[in-house]
Protein backbone atom coordinates (compact mmCIF):
# COMPACT_ATOMS: atom_id res chain seq x y z
CA UNK A 1 0.00 0.00 0.00
CA UNK A 2 0.95 3.30 -0.18
CA UNK A 3 3.45 5.11 1.92
CA UNK A 4 1.46 7.94 3.91
CA UNK A 5 3.18 10.97 5.87
CA UNK A 6 1.24 13.36 7.62
CA UNK A 7 3.30 16.46 8.11
CA UNK A 8 2.88 19.93 10.50
CA UNK A 9 2.97 22.43 7.36
CA UNK A 10 2.87 22.73 3.81
CA UNK A 11 6.50 24.06 3.77
CA UNK A 12 7.60 20.81 5.92
CA UNK A 13 5.82 18.78 3.04
CA UNK A 14 7.65 20.68 -0.38
CA UNK A 15 11.12 20.60 1.88
CA UNK A 16 10.22 16.25 2.14
CA UNK A 17 9.75 15.89 -0.93
CA UNK A 18 12.82 18.46 -2.80
CA UNK A 19 15.31 16.68 -0.08
CA UNK A 20 14.31 13.40 -2.38
CA UNK A 21 14.37 14.73 -5.67
CA UNK A 22 17.49 16.62 -5.20
CA UNK A 23 19.29 13.08 -4.14
CA UNK A 24 17.45 11.43 -6.97
CA UNK A 25 19.18 13.85 -9.40
CA UNK A 26 22.43 13.43 -7.39
CA UNK A 27 22.26 9.98 -8.24
CA UNK A 28 20.87 9.70 -11.49
CA UNK A 29 21.28 13.02 -13.62
CA UNK A 30 19.47 12.44 -16.33
CA UNK A 31 16.37 11.60 -13.88
CA UNK A 32 12.96 12.17 -15.77
CA UNK A 33 10.13 14.09 -13.50
CA UNK A 34 6.76 13.88 -14.24
CA UNK A 35 5.19 17.54 -13.18
CA UNK A 36 1.96 18.66 -11.82
CA UNK A 37 1.20 22.13 -11.94
CA UNK A 38 -1.47 23.93 -9.45
CA UNK A 39 -0.82 24.67 -6.14
CA UNK A 40 -0.53 21.58 -4.98
CA UNK A 41 3.10 21.28 -5.81
CA UNK A 42 4.39 24.95 -5.34
CA UNK A 43 5.70 23.92 -1.90
CA UNK A 44 7.88 21.38 -3.88
CA UNK A 45 8.96 23.72 -6.15
CA UNK A 46 9.82 26.61 -3.57
CA UNK A 47 11.80 24.33 -2.02
CA UNK A 48 13.68 22.50 -4.78
CA UNK A 49 16.12 25.29 -5.61
CA UNK A 50 17.74 24.74 -2.28
CA UNK A 51 17.66 21.60 -2.06
CA UNK A 52 19.86 21.42 -5.57
CA UNK A 53 22.09 23.62 -5.11
CA UNK A 54 25.57 22.20 -6.40
CA UNK A 55 24.04 19.58 -8.30
CA UNK A 56 23.89 19.12 -11.88
CA UNK A 57 20.34 19.36 -13.18
CA UNK A 58 21.40 20.49 -16.55
CA UNK A 59 20.39 16.88 -18.04
CA UNK A 60 17.12 16.38 -16.11
CA UNK A 61 13.83 16.03 -18.28
CA UNK A 62 10.29 16.67 -17.45
CA UNK A 63 6.92 16.14 -18.84
CA UNK A 64 4.17 17.94 -17.65
CA UNK A 65 0.97 16.29 -16.93
CA UNK A 66 -1.54 17.92 -18.43
CA UNK A 67 -2.21 21.58 -20.36
CA UNK A 68 -5.73 23.20 -21.16
CA UNK A 69 -6.65 22.75 -24.69
CA UNK A 70 -7.31 26.33 -26.87
CA UNK A 71 -5.22 28.52 -24.35
CA UNK A 72 -2.74 30.23 -26.12
CA UNK A 73 0.49 28.70 -24.72
CA UNK A 74 1.97 32.12 -23.98
CA UNK A 75 -1.26 32.78 -21.88
CA UNK A 76 -0.01 33.30 -18.10
CA UNK A 77 -1.79 30.08 -17.05
CA UNK A 78 -1.43 27.93 -19.60
CA UNK A 79 0.00 24.98 -18.20
CA UNK A 80 3.66 25.63 -20.51
CA UNK A 81 3.49 29.14 -18.70
CA UNK A 82 3.33 27.72 -15.41
CA UNK A 83 5.77 24.85 -15.81
CA UNK A 84 8.34 27.53 -17.39
CA UNK A 85 7.77 30.02 -14.47
CA UNK A 86 7.41 27.83 -11.65
CA UNK A 87 9.96 24.83 -12.74
CA UNK A 88 12.38 25.56 -15.55
CA UNK A 89 13.19 29.09 -14.79
CA UNK A 90 13.79 29.12 -10.81
CA UNK A 91 15.76 25.33 -10.74
CA UNK A 92 17.90 26.33 -13.90
CA UNK A 93 16.44 23.03 -16.04
CA UNK A 94 17.21 22.81 -20.07
CA UNK A 95 14.23 24.23 -21.51
CA UNK A 96 13.95 21.76 -24.59
CA UNK A 97 14.27 19.07 -22.03
CA UNK A 98 10.84 19.69 -20.16
CA UNK A 99 7.88 19.03 -22.26
CA UNK A 100 4.03 19.89 -21.72
CA UNK A 101 1.11 18.48 -23.73
CA UNK A 102 0.36 20.17 -26.69
CA UNK A 103 -3.24 21.77 -26.26
CA UNK A 104 -3.25 24.55 -29.24
CA UNK A 105 -2.07 22.59 -31.93
CA UNK A 106 -3.97 22.05 -35.29
CA UNK A 107 -4.23 18.16 -34.56
CA UNK A 108 -4.15 17.73 -30.25
CA UNK A 109 -5.09 13.89 -30.79
CA UNK A 110 -1.89 13.29 -32.73
CA UNK A 111 0.23 15.30 -30.63
CA UNK A 112 -1.17 13.36 -27.51
CA UNK A 113 -0.02 10.06 -29.12
CA UNK A 114 3.29 11.94 -29.59
CA UNK A 115 3.99 12.53 -26.26
CA UNK A 116 2.87 9.48 -25.20
CA UNK A 117 6.17 8.21 -27.79
CA UNK A 118 8.45 11.15 -26.15
CA UNK A 119 7.91 9.97 -22.51
CA UNK A 120 8.76 6.13 -23.85
CA UNK A 121 11.64 7.66 -25.85
CA UNK A 122 12.60 9.04 -22.53
CA UNK A 123 12.68 5.53 -20.32
CA UNK A 124 9.51 6.57 -18.90
CA UNK A 125 9.17 8.94 -15.57
CA UNK A 126 10.88 8.39 -12.57
CA UNK A 127 8.90 10.06 -9.97
CA UNK A 128 5.51 11.55 -10.45
CA UNK A 129 4.34 14.50 -8.95
CA UNK A 130 0.42 14.48 -8.31
CA UNK A 131 -1.68 16.68 -6.66
CA UNK A 132 -5.97 15.78 -6.26
CA UNK A 133 -9.04 17.27 -7.72
CA UNK A 134 -11.80 17.73 -5.23
CA UNK A 135 -13.87 15.25 -7.31
CA UNK A 136 -10.70 12.82 -6.92
CA UNK A 137 -9.18 13.27 -10.27
CA UNK A 138 -5.40 13.08 -11.07
CA UNK A 139 -4.00 14.67 -13.62
CA UNK A 140 -7.54 15.76 -15.86
CA UNK A 141 -8.88 11.94 -15.86
CA UNK A 142 -12.17 13.27 -13.99
CA UNK A 143 -14.61 10.67 -12.67
CA UNK A 144 -15.45 7.83 -14.90
CA UNK A 145 -12.06 7.84 -16.27
CA UNK A 146 -10.17 4.48 -17.35
CA UNK A 147 -7.50 2.89 -15.78
CA UNK A 148 -6.10 2.23 -19.15
CA UNK A 149 -6.44 5.51 -20.09
CA UNK A 150 -3.35 7.33 -22.30
CA UNK A 151 -2.44 10.87 -23.08
CA UNK A 152 -5.73 12.34 -24.31
CA UNK A 153 -8.41 15.41 -24.19
CA UNK A 154 -10.71 15.11 -21.58
CA UNK A 155 -13.82 17.76 -20.74
CA UNK A 156 -13.30 19.06 -17.22
CA UNK A 157 -16.21 18.76 -15.06
CA UNK A 158 -17.86 22.03 -13.66
CA UNK A 159 -16.16 21.39 -9.75
CA UNK A 160 -13.01 21.84 -11.54
CA UNK A 161 -13.44 23.94 -13.67
CA UNK A 162 -14.69 26.68 -10.31
CA UNK A 163 -12.06 25.24 -8.92
CA UNK A 164 -9.65 26.63 -10.99
CA UNK A 165 -11.45 29.96 -11.85
CA UNK A 166 -8.89 31.75 -9.23
CA UNK A 167 -6.71 31.53 -11.69
CA UNK A 168 -8.23 33.50 -13.98
CA UNK A 169 -9.92 36.73 -14.72
CA UNK A 170 -13.56 35.32 -14.63
CA UNK A 171 -14.59 31.89 -14.26
CA UNK A 172 -15.78 31.48 -17.83
CA UNK A 173 -12.41 31.81 -18.90
CA UNK A 174 -11.72 28.67 -17.70
CA UNK A 175 -11.39 26.29 -20.93
CA UNK A 176 -13.54 23.65 -21.06
CA UNK A 177 -11.16 20.75 -22.40
CA UNK A 178 -7.52 19.76 -21.17
CA UNK A 179 -5.11 16.73 -22.95
CA UNK A 180 -3.89 14.90 -20.01
CA UNK A 181 -1.91 12.15 -19.27
CA UNK A 182 -3.92 8.96 -18.70
CA UNK A 183 -4.29 6.70 -15.77
CA UNK A 184 -2.38 4.25 -17.47
CA UNK A 185 0.21 6.78 -18.43
CA UNK A 186 0.53 8.01 -15.03
CA UNK A 187 0.52 4.25 -13.34
CA UNK A 188 3.65 3.68 -15.53
CA UNK A 189 5.83 6.02 -13.68
CA UNK A 190 7.68 4.06 -11.07
CA UNK A 191 7.27 5.98 -8.18
CA UNK A 192 4.45 8.21 -7.54
CA UNK A 193 4.27 11.10 -5.14
CA UNK A 194 0.60 12.18 -4.31
CA UNK A 195 0.25 15.44 -2.25
CA UNK A 196 -2.53 17.13 -0.73
CA UNK A 197 -3.35 20.31 1.61
CA UNK A 198 -6.23 21.39 3.33
CA UNK A 199 -9.49 20.47 4.35
CA UNK A 200 -11.01 20.54 1.04
CA UNK A 201 -9.08 17.46 0.03
CA UNK A 202 -10.17 15.59 2.90
CA UNK A 203 -13.08 13.41 1.37
CA UNK A 204 -11.02 12.77 -2.00
CA UNK A 205 -8.14 11.95 -0.41
CA UNK A 206 -10.05 9.43 1.74
CA UNK A 207 -11.89 8.22 -1.05
CA UNK A 208 -8.44 7.63 -2.69
CA UNK A 209 -6.50 5.74 -0.51
CA UNK A 210 -8.68 3.89 1.73
CA UNK A 211 -11.75 3.52 -1.07
CA UNK A 212 -12.60 1.00 -2.96
CA UNK A 213 -10.42 1.16 -6.76
CA UNK A 214 -13.33 2.77 -9.06
CA UNK A 215 -13.32 5.19 -12.02
CA UNK A 216 -15.47 7.06 -9.98
CA UNK A 217 -12.81 8.22 -8.17
CA UNK A 218 -9.63 8.65 -10.54
CA UNK A 219 -7.01 9.11 -7.76
CA UNK A 220 -7.71 5.48 -6.15
CA UNK A 221 -5.80 3.98 -9.65
CA UNK A 222 -2.93 4.90 -7.32
CA UNK A 223 -3.78 1.48 -5.14
CA UNK A 224 -2.30 -0.46 -7.97
CA UNK A 225 1.07 0.83 -7.80
CA UNK A 226 3.60 -0.63 -6.10
CA UNK A 227 5.87 2.47 -4.78
CA UNK A 228 3.23 5.16 -3.85
CA UNK A 229 4.08 8.12 -1.18
CA UNK A 230 1.31 10.52 -0.30
CA UNK A 231 2.52 13.44 1.55
CA UNK A 232 -0.43 15.75 3.20
CA UNK A 233 -1.28 18.13 6.04
CA UNK A 234 -3.11 17.32 9.11
CA UNK A 235 -6.36 18.82 7.22
CA UNK A 236 -6.01 17.17 4.28
CA UNK A 237 -5.49 14.03 6.45
CA UNK A 238 -8.63 15.10 8.65
CA UNK A 239 -10.89 12.05 6.90
CA UNK A 240 -8.57 8.87 6.74
CA UNK A 241 -9.76 6.29 8.69
CA UNK A 242 -5.73 5.20 9.28
CA UNK A 243 -3.71 7.57 10.11
CA UNK A 244 -2.43 6.60 13.54
CA UNK A 245 -1.29 3.55 11.88
CA UNK A 246 0.23 5.93 9.28
CA UNK A 247 2.20 7.87 11.97
CA UNK A 248 3.18 4.85 13.46
CA UNK A 249 4.69 3.43 10.69
CA UNK A 250 6.91 6.58 9.76
CA UNK A 251 7.76 7.24 13.26
CA UNK A 252 9.38 3.69 12.88
CA UNK A 253 10.36 3.94 9.78
CA UNK A 254 13.89 2.35 9.17
CA UNK A 255 16.84 4.55 7.96
CA UNK A 256 17.58 2.71 5.23
CA UNK A 257 14.16 3.05 3.85
CA UNK A 258 14.14 6.28 1.98
CA UNK A 259 10.53 7.75 0.11
C1 LIG B 1 -2.51 19.74 -12.42
C2 LIG B 1 -3.28 18.51 -12.23
C3 LIG B 1 -4.44 18.46 -11.31
C4 LIG B 1 -4.23 19.18 -10.00
C5 LIG B 1 -5.52 19.16 -9.19
C6 LIG B 1 -5.37 19.88 -7.87
O1 LIG B 1 -1.44 19.52 -13.30
O2 LIG B 1 -2.97 17.54 -12.84
O3 LIG B 1 -4.76 17.11 -11.05
O4 LIG B 1 -3.20 18.57 -9.29
O5 LIG B 1 -6.54 19.76 -9.93
O6 LIG B 1 -5.20 21.24 -8.12
P1 LIG B 1 -4.65 22.20 -6.98
O7 LIG B 1 -3.30 21.72 -6.67
O8 LIG B 1 -4.60 23.56 -7.62
O9 LIG B 1 -5.57 22.10 -5.85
Amino acid sequence: MAEVIITPTRDAAGALVADHIASLIAAQPETVLGLATGSTPEPVYRALPGALAGIDVSRVRGFALDEYVGLDPAHPESYRSVITREVVEPLGLTPALVRVPDGAGPDIARAADAYEEAIAAAGGVDLQILGIGTDGHIGFNEPGSSFASRTRVKTLTEQTRADNARFFAHPDDVPHHTVTQGLGTILEARHLVLLAFGAAKASAIAAALEGPLTARVPGSAVQLHPHVTVVVDEEAAADLEFADYYRFAYRNKPDWQGL
